[in-house]
């Protein structure tokens, strides 16, 4: 029997997962999206194209994988559709090749869950988590509160029913918060989308992917946001509302623990944060502003601005204990070819103390990051296809990371193009 392989964001997302999933899928016969909803943005280039998913499988481009969104997932059925209706438009139509399933107990997000998301966010002012804007947050509280709406139950003949007795219940909480909406439009898309929906084959995910490792095939389960945005090991508040762990890809999926093999962390060769809560090596600078115009760092789903600051190894270091990572995936290094110094945060002085993993208190003391000086690498390695042009202070940043990370940096990425990838000996 074969085992499911996960890949996940190490840091507050955004490091590039869309990318490395698309490049790794043809190892794949399924890949499968476990938590989350299109709050992600992940991006993938190829062939001069640029793509940019939120809730289908990042594999989707691959003739041979099968794509799976988990019964962990958060669908909201309008975006949904206007993914898929995009993908047909450039030619690719996952719908009409029998390549997308999606779990029948994945919970939908209805349009009163983003009025509720926005409501929520706009009576927090100044101390909003700086959500998506998705209704994620509102979703999830349904889901775990026993309200919620799933896929399957949109084939049941009172599905309406159900949909209006939820309906309610969030006028009424809305009534409370002096925030003005009309759903009229919405709620017309939302019905529309979910008969296009009903298209897509409704699966049990648990039975669907252990079907997959019993017949001796391949699964690479697909992370959402990272893991300093997981619900439990966090920031929080500050973080969204499911699990991104490793421990999510069992839940979100139906798998149990002993099925899962490799699990590849993923991380930016600095640090990026979208949103609000603590980022204790942003540059609030010039340095931080260049990071962002030179890494393009801009939401994918929100076209926000992203906080940029140095990579945080006491974080990393925290992301692969709780995930179990057994490989690297270091991304955007090009993104530092132009610096004659590049930092790494080693350890953070805290309440007086040098400590070196990620306080409790980190929301409301600010932990200082105890920087290490690094000499850049002043190469363009946008072009480089061998490991032996990796240019030798590059080699030397990343045999420092494994060195304090304890785990093998197995690929690197120069650049967001699928062929600008490379597989480390
Ligand atoms: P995801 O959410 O983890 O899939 O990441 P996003 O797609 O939100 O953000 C990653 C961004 O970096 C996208 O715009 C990618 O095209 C881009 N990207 C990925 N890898 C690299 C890389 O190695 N170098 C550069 N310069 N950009 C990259
Ligand atoms: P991908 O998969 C980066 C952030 C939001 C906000 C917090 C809560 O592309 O890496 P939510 O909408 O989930 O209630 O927002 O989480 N956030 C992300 N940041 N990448 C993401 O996804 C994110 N998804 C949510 O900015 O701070
Ligand atoms: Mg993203």
């Amino acid at each position: 029997m074969t085992q499911v392989d996960v890949l996940l964001g190490l840091q507050w997302g955004d490091e590039g997962k869309g990318k490395i999933v698309d490049v790794l899928s043809p190892q794949y016969d399924l890949i499968a999206r476990f938590q989350g909803g299109p709050n992600a943005g992940h991006t993938l280039e190829f062939d001069g194209k640029k793509f940019v998913l939120n809730t289908i499988p990042s594999g989707i481009f691959n003739e041979k994988t099968m794509n799976l969104i988990g019964n962990g997932v958060v669908i909201d059925p309008i975006i949904l559709k206007r993914e898929l209706d995009n993908l047909k438009t450039a030619g690719h139509d996952p719908v009409a090749k029998g390549k997308l399933v999606i779990a029948r107990k994945a919970h939908l997000i209805l349009p009163t869950h983003q009025l509720l998301d926005a409501a929520n966010e706009q009576k927090m002012g100044k101390d909003k988590i700086g959500s998506t804007l998705k209704g994620i947050g509102p979703t999830y509280m349904d889901k775990t509160g026993r309200n919620g709406l799933r896929v399957g139950d949109t084939t049941l003949p009172d599905f309406k029913e159900r949909y209006n007795r939820l309906v309610e219940k969030h006028k009424e909480i809305l009534s409370h918060y002096e925030f003005e909406y009309d759903l009229t439009e919405k709620e017309a898309a939302f019905f529309e989308a979910i008969e296009f929906i009903k298209n897509i084959p409704h699966v049990d995910s648990e039975h669907y992917v252990n079907g997959f490792l019993k017949e001796g095939k391949t699964v690479l389960a697909e992370g959402a946001q990272g893991t300093l945005l997981d619900v439990d090991f966090g920031s929080y508040p500050f973080v969204t509302s499911s699990n991104t762990t490793t421990a999510g890809a069992c839940t979100g999926l139906g798998i149990a623990p002993n099925k899962v093999g490799h699990v590849y962390g993923i991380f930016k060769a600095y640090c990026t944060r979208v949103g609000g809560g603590p980022f204790p090596t942003e540059l609030d600078d010039e340095v931080g502003e260049t990071l962002r115009k030179v890494g393009h760092e801009f939401g994918a789903t929100t076209g926000r601005a992203r906080r940029c600051g140095w990579i945080d190894l006491p974080a990393l270091k925290y992301a692969i204990m709780l995930n179990g990572v057994t490989e690297l995936i270091m991304m955007k290094a090009d993104v530092l070819d132009g610096f004659d110094t590049i930092y790494a945060c080693t350890h953070y002085e805290h309440n007086g103390e040098t400590i070196d993993y990620m306080p409790y208190d980190i929301i409301t003391v600010k932990p200082t990051p105890v920087l290490k000086e690094i000499q850049g690498w002043k190469t363009d390695v946008t072009k480089i296809t061998k490991t032996d042009e990796i240019p030798a202070k590059l080699a030397e940043y990343i045999a420092f990371l494994e060195q304090e990370l304890e785990v093998p940096v197995k690929y690197l990425s120069v650049g967001p193009d699928r062929t600008q990838t490379l597989i480390l000996d």
